[in-house]
């Protein structure tokens, strides 16, 4: 069978996603909206191979252990279940994106996987049931079939739980800037991280109150391009999803002291004058939200705390595409 190749990027939610109503299928608890990134993609090669006796999966160079490939496996066979084969499949992957670290590399490479997988075994999925393909492998991965503010709709059972582009193409110059403070492994996986909120905090009800309220809010005001009401829901919305780690039995949190530092700083540069925002995923890494015209200004305060080779800086980017070169 013919090889597919497909590019997809990540996405920072501006409303999160924290917490599963169906940890089997996927489903959220509640609705999210996000940002797909230009900077951070996933570019995945499937063939499926009738010599091959068993799934081989090979990301950045490395062959993944049986346990390690387990949710590609299950995206591969959720593949085959759709096209009516049992033949088994190459999956090469080239993560660039600080793999684990908060920056969703789960995202772009489940986002990924989907495209090539599905075109390589024969089927032609629309986005919508790539977005539901891509939300068995990971939630977040849902959001980044497409480009652009993106709204991930959590419907309630597998046929109604997908993402739908917001606004696609975006011409608001804003940016994001993505500060590495700690490229390692997460320590508490989103699933477990999120599982453990949803079972324990006594927040989690004013939690999905909270997400109906920015979801409702952010809207309008990403429409009207209102860039200090889109900053601020962005902010409260990371710090009351923080909230549910702090407020789970037993506690948690993915703060390090650069983290702490580096959402000082934009509170800092905010009071000088200089609008941004930040946001954080299940890890580490401090994500600010700029506009385009402020990036010199707060890149050079960045790289002067951490260091330039820790501050990336990224735009809007587009949604899951096919490649016609291999990797
Ligand atoms: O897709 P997962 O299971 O890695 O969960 C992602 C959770 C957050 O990144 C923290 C929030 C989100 O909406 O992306």
């Amino acid at each position: 069978m013919p090889t597919s190749i497909a590019r997809a990027h990540t996405n920072i939610a501006l409303v999160k996603y924290w917490g599963k109503a169906d940890t089997d299928l996927i489903i959220p608890q509640t609705s999210s909206l996000s940002l797909t990134l230009d900077q951070f993609y996933t570019d995945t090669s499937v063939t499926f191979d009738e010599r091959l006796t068993a799934d081989q999966v090979v990301v950045n160079h490395q062959s993944l252990s049986p346990t390690a490939s387990r949710k590609v496996r299950h995206v591969l066979d959720l593949v085959r279940h759709q096209a009516q084969t049992t033949t088994f499949a190459q999956v090469t992957s080239q993560n660039h994106v600080p793999t684990a670290a908060g920056l969703a590399s789960s995202a772009s490479a489940f986002a990924a996987l989907a495209a090539a997988a599905s075109r390589a075994a024969g089927l032609t999925l629309d986005r919508t049931a790539l977005s539901r393909l891509a939300r068995r492998g990971s939630g977040s991965a849902t959001r980044s079939i497409f480009g652009g503010f993106v709204e991930w709709q959590a419907g309630h059972d597998d046929a109604t739980s997908y993402a739908v582009p917001f606004q696609e193409h975006v011409t608001w110059p804003i940016a994001m800037v993505a500060l590495v403070l700690d490229p390692h492994r997460k320590k508490v996986s989103s699933r477990q991280g999120m599982q453990a909120s949803v079972t324990t905090s006594p927040y989690y009800p004013a939690w999905r109150q909270v997400v109906a309220q920015d979801l409702a809010a952010i809207k309008p005001a990403i429409l009207a391009q209102d860039f200090p009401i889109v900053g601020t829901i962005l902010e409260s919305n990371a710090m009351r999803m923080h909230a549910l780690t702090l407020s789970a039995q037993p506690a948690y949190s993915y703060f390090n002291g650069d983290s702490l530092a580096a959402m000082q700083t934009v509170r800092d540069l905010r009071a000088a004058g200089t609008a941004c925002y930040y946001t954080l995923d299940a890890g580490p890494n401090v994500k600010v939200f700029c506009q385009a015209a402020d990036l010199p200004t707060i890149t050079q305060r960045f790289s002067a705390q951490f260091g330039a080779d820790r501050v990336l800086v990224a735009h809007p980017g587009p949604g899951v595409q096919w490649l016609s070169e291999p990797l």
